[in-house]
């Protein structure tokens, strides 16, 4: 019951691999999004199961047919709006894998070989960052729950996380995961201190320490490490330090742009992020692997265990066998999949130098995108490139940067999207694809000058 033979997994399995290929292979020439209405997709797609099943040909040919390609491809090569997920097919067919093993990776009794690869890279990602040998972490579904695990962790363990007048600071530009986490873990609007950002949107320090002065139970600085609308990057030496002298857990959420790491430039932009207390890395962003694959790390490894072990009764053979590496001791998943795969076996492939050049890619298209851009005078440059991001805005209201966008999905070439920064909408490019080509860049910028003639 529910099983192939041998010959059907084969042909099954080989017919979508093939379908894949046509996938990757059409990619280019392909529209970034196929517009499809919601109620023809409901009707197809929405509907409860059939009771008696159907030949998997005609399932695999309508998922991969119709279905998938119903979604944005947010791995496509002209991908620019909020934060692409470039991935890679090695990460890709890690995943089928791990599935198809079907990997339980919360435990060292059931994972085995795969606590140890994901102890590895953690590892090796704070190794990259220069964290102390200390550190260590853990592997979760992206950003928000790496956030979330991280600001767990600072609320257990600091003086003033249960406070209650314990106050977060954070700018005005922090991802709104980390104030979600926030709520959820129980903190009141009175207790955010949202401040306001200089220059090309990082943090305000003087701000910072003003408040600092009127509040007395100071519990965490929330740093961001690469925002998500204009790639900036908060004073980190000058935080960490105050948040030393201070006593103020320091957490920083480089969910985006921790992967810059890889590269000398990202390394030196994100230069202090090696003396946070905890942070937030998205592996399936800028490190180019498909979803789902985020990391926590936190200075002090042994905090994750503080937190969050509990061992019940029919647990009590795993830990007899291994007390050490059992993952569902270091968040909130104790069933978890083998999410480091995709990370190791591409890494394993391609090797380190490939992702690093991959990664240097992401800055330099930005940067030829404002180059671009600095061609027109009708362009103003709202934010320069930054950790693989610029920001902009034609001649013109806030609805004109609006209807841009709008004109893109509807032209399908590629896709940007907007956001708003200092009171105004601005245009924002974010092509951290290492597969996008140079003229690709410029084309999506004369394509939207000719929108703006019309619009
Ligand atoms: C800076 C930042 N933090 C957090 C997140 C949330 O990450 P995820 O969508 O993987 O949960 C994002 C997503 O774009 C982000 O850019």
């Amino acid at each position: 019951m529910l099983d192939w033979t041998p010959e059907e997994l084969r042909r099954h399995g080989y017919a979508a691999v093939d379908e894949l290929v046509e996938f990757w292979a059409a990619m280019r020439e392909s529209p970034v999004r196929r517009v499809a209405p919601v109620e023809e997709l409901e009707e197809r797609f929405g509907a409860p199961p059939p009771e008696l099943g159907r030949p998997f040909d005609e399932v695999l040919l309508e998922t991969s047919r119709v279905l998938l390609p119903s979604t944005m491809r947010v791995n496509h090569p002209r991908f620019f709006g909020f934060v692409p997920g470039p991935s890679n097919p090695s990460g890709a067919v890690a995943e089928l894998l791990a599935s198809g093993f079907n990997v339980f990776a919360g435990t060292w009794m059931a994972g085995g070989a795969a606590t140890v690869v994901e102890r590895g890279l953690i590892r090796w990602l704070a190794d990259q960052i220069g964290m102390p040998a200390g550190a260590g972490g853990v592997m979760v579904s992206g950003g928000s729950l790496a956030n979330l695990t991280a600001l767990i962790v600072a609320r257990e363990m600091h003086r003033n996380g249960k406070h209650p007048d314990a106050a977060v600071y954070f700018s005005d530009q922090t991802h709104s995961a980390s104030e979600r986490a926030l709520r959820v873990l129980g903190f009141e609007a009175r207790q955010l201190r949202r401040l306001p950002t200089v220059g090309d949107g990082a943090v305000d320090i003087e701000a910072l320490r003003a408040m600092l002065a009127k509040d007395d139970a100071p519990f965490c600085v929330v740093a961001n490490a690469g925002t998500t609308s204009t790639g900036a990057v908060d004073s980190l030496p000058e935080l960490a330090e105050l948040c030393r002298e201070r006593g103020i857990w320091l957490h920083a959420d480089a969910a985006y742009g921790g992967g810059a790491v890889l590269c000398e430039r990202g390394k030196s932009a994100l230069r202090g992020l090696e003396r946070c207390d905890s942070l937030a890395l998205d592996p399936h962003k800028w490190l180019f692997q498909p979803f789902d694959l985020g990391c926590v790390l936190v200075r002090e490894e042994k905090l994750l265990t503080d937190v969050f072990r509990i061992i019940p009764a029919y647990m009590n053979d795993v830990y007899r066998l291994n007390a050490e590496i059992n993952f569902c001791d270091r968040g909130l998943e104790l069933t978890r999949p083998f999410r480091a795969l995709k990370l190791w076996m591409s890494l394993q492939h391609f090797g380190v130098a490939a992702f690093r050049k991959a990664v240097e890619r992401g800055f330099e298209l930005a940067e030829i995108a404002e180059a671009r851009l600095r061609e027109n005078t009708s362009w103003e440059i709202v934010t320069p490139a930054q950790l693989g991001i610029v920001t902009f805005r034609h001649k013109g209201d806030d609805a004109l940067q609006k209807r841009l966008v709008d004109a893109m999905l509807a032209d399908g070439y590629a896709m940007l999207t907007s956001t708003h920064f200092r009171g105004r909408a601005a245009l924002r490019l974010c092509p951290i694809n290492p597969r996008t080509a140079d003229e690709e860049i410029r084309e999506t910028i004369t394509r939207l000058e000719k929108f703006a003639a019309t619009a």
